[in-house]
């Protein structure tokens, strides 16, 4: 069936090329003509794994094309998702306005009966504004409906997780609705969860402040950990073989970052005390990720006793593996820190160091480099921020030889304490023994 896609940032393009990749005709709406002009030729602008194959096979197919023009996404389908972005506010409630100005030119291009779905984050009654807008800019008579359809997929793995949900949600208004829905997304046999749009906007807030939790958590038991000698990662292990708990989002560390988890924890207890209700639970995981980047900090003080003018490698920039996108970066954010305490940085990622330096220019005491041995070399120590492949993978023995005094502080929890101590480095992890020297 035809399909349009507003919004072509990670949700919304890796939901255009899996649309048409599952046989639908998809035309992809952003308001950015240099972006819709790459996107054109092929280029996916964001570095997800799969996508860009992905993206010019479906355009070599005709089943997928992109426009800067609402008015023609509006007439190239029956059914219009939604998916631009849903920032912060000061406050911390989800800031609306893209929402608003795409639903609004939607309703100045409305010619007869047309699905609106929301695919973005938004707050639980979003649906009945975007309802409310239509009906207050369209032409009187025409009809229209509005649902909400929830996407989970991760950054780093999107293309996989599209084609392999979990579940799908579908928040509907009626059974017209419904069928429409039920016809884009006929291929899938996962469970189908079909509700209304208020709980389908819930359940999306719900996740992802449920996952921060549970990473907020092991990382207040890592601390535990750390002042008693224990072991995190033998505890989540331990833990997650309770099938209740499940071993996933267990890792402690540096603590979740990206433009969704932290994002929309504040927006959720934004929404909760809207309602009357005391979401404190939700302030405290924010409360123990906001001090991860600190405790990172303090360790690297107990190590090197002084910060001011040292060298210090920051292994990685991206939020996450397997991803450029540098919002709510740990790796950016334990750099910041270490600037505002003297030190220096050497600043290296292998996909996101371009975005990083939108983010934080390279100086006197920021630099980048492209590999991981020009920011070891003659570093005072190491932090790893984010969980790539490389860094797994590093030779212990050269990252000794290489770096001026040996002290890496693994933010990831990604080497293993017998290797490291056999290449005669000092290692601080989180939640778990340290290597060190006397
Ligand atoms: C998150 C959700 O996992 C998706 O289901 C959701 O669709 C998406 O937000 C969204 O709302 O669009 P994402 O932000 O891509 O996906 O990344 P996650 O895999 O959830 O990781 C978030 C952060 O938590 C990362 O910084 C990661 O390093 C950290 N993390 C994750 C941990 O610190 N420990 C863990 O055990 C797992």
């Amino acid at each position: 069936m035809e399909i349009t896609v507003i919004g072509t940032g990670y949700v919304g393009l890796v939901t255009a090329v899996g649309f048409a990749e599952l046989g639908h005709r998809v035309l992809g709406v952003d308001r950015d003509a240099a972006k819709v002009r790459r996107l054109q030729a092929g280029d996916p602008v964001i570095y997800e794994p799969g996508l860009a194959e992905k993206l010019v096979a479906q355009q070599g197919a005709g089943r997928l094309h992109f426009t800067t023009e609402i008015a023609a996404g509006v007439r190239h389908a029956p059914i219009l998702f939604i998916c631009v972005g849903t920032p912060s506010l000061p406050d911390g409630s989800a800031d609306l306005s893209q929402m608003e100005a795409v639903v609004r030119q939607i309703a100045a291009a409305l010619d007869g009966y047309r699905l609106v779905v929301e695919k973005s984050t938004v707050p639980v009654r979003t649906s009945s504004w975007v309802h409310r807008t239509l009906r207050l800019y369209t032409r009187p008579g025409i009809e229209f409906e509005v649902a909400s359809n929830p996407e989970f997929l991760r950054e780093g793995r999107a293309v996989h997780d599209f084609f392999h949900p979990d579940r799908i949600v579908l928040g509907v208004p009626s059974q017209r609705a419904g069928d429409l829905l039920g016809e884009v997304y006929a291929p899938f046999h996962c469970p189908k969860v079909i509700t209304d749009p208020n709980t389908a906007e819930i359940i999306k807030h719900a996740c992802n402040s449920f996952l921060a939790l549970k990473i907020s958590y092991i990382n207040l038991i890592a601390e535990l950990c750390e002042r008693t000698q224990a072991d995190v990662h033998t505890v989540a292990q331990a833990m997650g073989l309770d099938q209740r708990i499940g071993p996933e989002f267990l890792e402690a560390g540096l603590g979740y970052g990206g433009a969704c988890l932290p994002k929309d924890v504040q927006a959720f207890i934004h929404i909760g005390e809207e309602h009357g209700l005391d979401f404190s639970l939700l302030k405290e995981a924010d409360a123990i990720n906001r001090r991860r980047v600190d405790g990172i900090l303090q360790k690297l003080k107990r190590a090197l006793w002084i910060l001011e003018d040292k060298e210090i490698a920051v292994l990685g920039l991206a939020f996450k593996a397997n991803t450029d996108d540098v919002r709510g970066s740990q790796g950016l954010a334990v750099a910041r820190a270490l600037l505002d305490s003297g030190a220096r940085v050497r600043l290296w990622d292998p996909h996101a160091a371009a975005r990083a330096q939108e983010l934080l220019s390279p100086s006197e005491r920021v630099a980048y480099t492209d590999s991981i041995w020009g920011a070891l070399e003659g570093a005072h120590a190491a932090v790893i921020a984010t969980p790539w492949e490389e860094l797994r993978a590093l030779d212990l023995a050269r990252v000794a030889a290489t770096m001026l005094t040996p002290i890496v502080v693994d933010g990831r929890n990604l080497l293993d304490t017998e290797a490291v101590r056999a290449a005669g480095l000092e290692y601080h992890p989180v939640g778990r023994p340290s290597v060190a020297f006397a």
